[in-house]
């Protein structure tokens, strides 16, 4: 059947002037796989999902917040008692930023253990490393900004460990908090970051994320069992599953948020000690833990630069992961990646357990 004369003159004038064809074309040549693990290809949408909605609701939050010492924790409590719905916007947007932290872990693991990585998806994998390394920044930066008790210590001891580092730690700190101390200073910063410098980054990555993942289409595991699988159009058939998937994680969000609202605490002061049992937010856990079990001197060395030696080490060894796994570029199942892999996540759970309970 075809379009109606308006619609194909429309199509007709947009193609002239954007290409438009072969942007559908572009749009539409992606097919999804069937076989037992699709389902793993649905977690970076949700990932995608909660990265808007923080979008969204962080340019609402935007309207009222005011970055300041003097003001920030009464701005945020003007939103949640006099904004109307300002609490549920305020909630949704705390809990769909845990979200994502927890979706771009699965996502990343599911990536992982599927072998999604290898060639030619190297700089897929690279792009989704640096991004769940700026979600981690976003989290970092966003728990200061309503300058509640908590979130003031807790930074305190984040940016503590950057001073920490040879040569440069104390000047890295200096930056970080705008001055030797976490003060008014260290919030303007934060702010700048979580709400210009961060997305900026995001965005460009997030843009060639997707776009690899779309001209690349999605990757099968590794096996005999999964050539030849039979396959959907991503648009709009698995578009559309998205969509309830979507739809069922923003129901999922509302209730969360509406049932269990975000607190706020008391408002940060610097003179006052710090509150006992404090702790980062859960997704810094399993290294906060990690540095407290480490002495604080092994050999020469201060405990805690070993601690941070060794996550920095870990961090580039994920970004490395397609090329460290020669195995998987040439199509041959790694139990040693797999064995990595498992230990890495019962390590990261027991860690951060550890930090709840102790
Ligand atoms: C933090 C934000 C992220 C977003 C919004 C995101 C989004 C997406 C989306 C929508 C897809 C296509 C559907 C799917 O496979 O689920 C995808 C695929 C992919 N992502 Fe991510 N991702 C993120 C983080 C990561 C991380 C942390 C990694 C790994 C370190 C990663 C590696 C990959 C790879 C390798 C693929 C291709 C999968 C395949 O072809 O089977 N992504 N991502």
């Amino acid at each position: 059947m075809t379009g109606s004369p308006t619609k194909s003159t429309v199509a007709a004038w947009l193609d002239e002037r954007l290409g438009w064809s072969a942007i559908k074309e572009f749009a539409q040549h992606k097919r999804i796989p069937l076989h037992r693990h699709t389902v793993w290809y649905y977690l970076g949408g949700m990932t995608l999902f909660c990265f808007l909605v923080q979008i969204g609701t962080g340019i609402l939050l935007l309207l009222y917040y005011r970055p300041t010492a003097e003001a920030a924790f009464e701005s945020v409590e003007f939103i949640m008692t006099d904004v109307r719905f300002g609490w549920l916007v305020r909630s949704i947007h705390s809990w769909s930023a845990n979200l994502m932290l927890f979706f771009a872990f699965v996502h990343m693991f599911s990536v992982f253990f599927l072998r999604a990585y290898r060639k030619p998806r190297e700089l897929t994998w690279v792009s989704g490393a640096l991004l769940l390394f700026l979600s981690l920044g976003f989290g970092f930066s966003g728990y200061l900004l309503p300058w509640n008790q908590l979130a003031y210590f807790a930074t305190k001891v984040g940016t503590d460990i950057l001073g920490q580092i040879p040569l440069i730690g104390h000047w890295l700190l200096t930056v970080a908090r705008g001055g030797d101390e976490v003060s008014g200073a260290t919030l303007t910063r934060f702010f700048g970051v979580h709400v210009a410098v961060l997305p900026m980054i995001a965005t460009f990555f997030l843009v060639v994320h997707l776009a690899m993942v779309q001209k690349q289409g999605m990757s099968v595991p590794i096996g005999p069992s999964y050539q030849n699988t039979r396959t959907m159009p991503f648009f709009p058939n698995f578009a559309l599953r998205d969509l309830v998937g979507w739809t069922l994680a923003l129901g999922i969000l509302v209730l969360l948020a509406s049932i269990f609202p975000w607190e706020l605490g008391v408002k940060a002061d610097p003179l006052a000690s710090a509150p006992a049992g404090i702790r980062p937010e859960w997704f810094f856990c399993f290294m906060f833990q990690t540095l407290k079990y480490i002495p604080s001197h092994v050999l020469f060395m201060p405990g805690e630069l070993l601690g941070i030696i060794g996550f920095s080490l870990g961090g580039v060894a994920l970004i490395l992961v397609p090329f460290l796994d020669r195995r998987a570029a040439r199509e041959e199942r790694n139990g040693l990646m797999t064995a990595i892999g498992c230990v890495v996540i019962l390590y990261m759970a027991v860690f951060t357990l550890l930090a709840y309970v102790r």
